[in-house]
């Protein structure tokens, strides 16, 4: 069967992991230091500095303004958790709200800022560059972790809808986290 999209109902395994930012979007995103997961070759920058698989950008240290697009066969969540500990950069991901990995990293994040909810779905691009046919069939959502991030996001003239956090959720998340570190 052709593949067709990130996010349909796909099994897995038929779901490459190299779906690349479209550059236009990248770009009215501003510069960033990292990219920790990226593919061996990569048709354009995404960051001053690219980490492969065999590197492994979770074992590798983060610094710096990152750029996160997880790969989409696995779980998202070790990545989400690893930016929301970093707490600075921006992430895209797909928007599953009700799911553990999001309210952990995201709606329970000490760190997460604002959230821009896409308008449409997004085209990504084959590893070769090419644009895919199909859409990602899915809602997504840039994430913005730190303050100065939430304000590049407001900014940013990505067409959607964008939310600060609710100082009263970013504030339990901090008690959360405390309570968590002291127990
Ligand atoms: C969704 S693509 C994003 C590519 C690029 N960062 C971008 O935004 O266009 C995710 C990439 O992560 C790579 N990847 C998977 N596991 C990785 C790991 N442990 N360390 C670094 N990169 C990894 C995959 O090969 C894939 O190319």
């Amino acid at each position: 069967m052709a593949r067709r999209a990130i996010g349909g109902h796909q099994s897995a395994a038929m779901i490459s992991d190299t779906w690349l930012t479209p550059p236009d979007l990248l770009q009215k995103l501003g510069a960033f230091d990292l990219d920790p997961c990226c593919p061996p070759v990569m048709p354009w920058s995404t960051a001053s500095r690219h980490i492969t698989p065999a590197e492994d950008g979770l074992k590798q240290p983060w610094a710096g303004r990152v750029w996160l697009n997880p790969p989409y066969s696995r779980e998202a969540q070790a990545w989400m958790r690893r930016m929301s500990e970093h707490g600075d950069g921006i992430a895209l991901v797909m928007a599953r709200t009700e799911t553990a990995w999001f309210w952990e990293t995201v709606w329970r994040s000490p760190t997460a800022t604002g959230v821009l909810f896409l308008e449409g779905r997004i085209h990504f691009h084959h590893p070769d560059g090419r644009r895919a046919d199909a859409n990602c069939g899915a809602p997504s959502v840039l994430v913005a972790y730190g303050w100065e991030n939430a304000r590049v996001l407001a900014g940013c003239g990505v067409s959607g809808q964008f939310f600060t956090m609710p100082l009263n959720t970013r504030a339990r998340a901090a008690q959360e986290q405390e309570e968590r570190g002291n127990g």
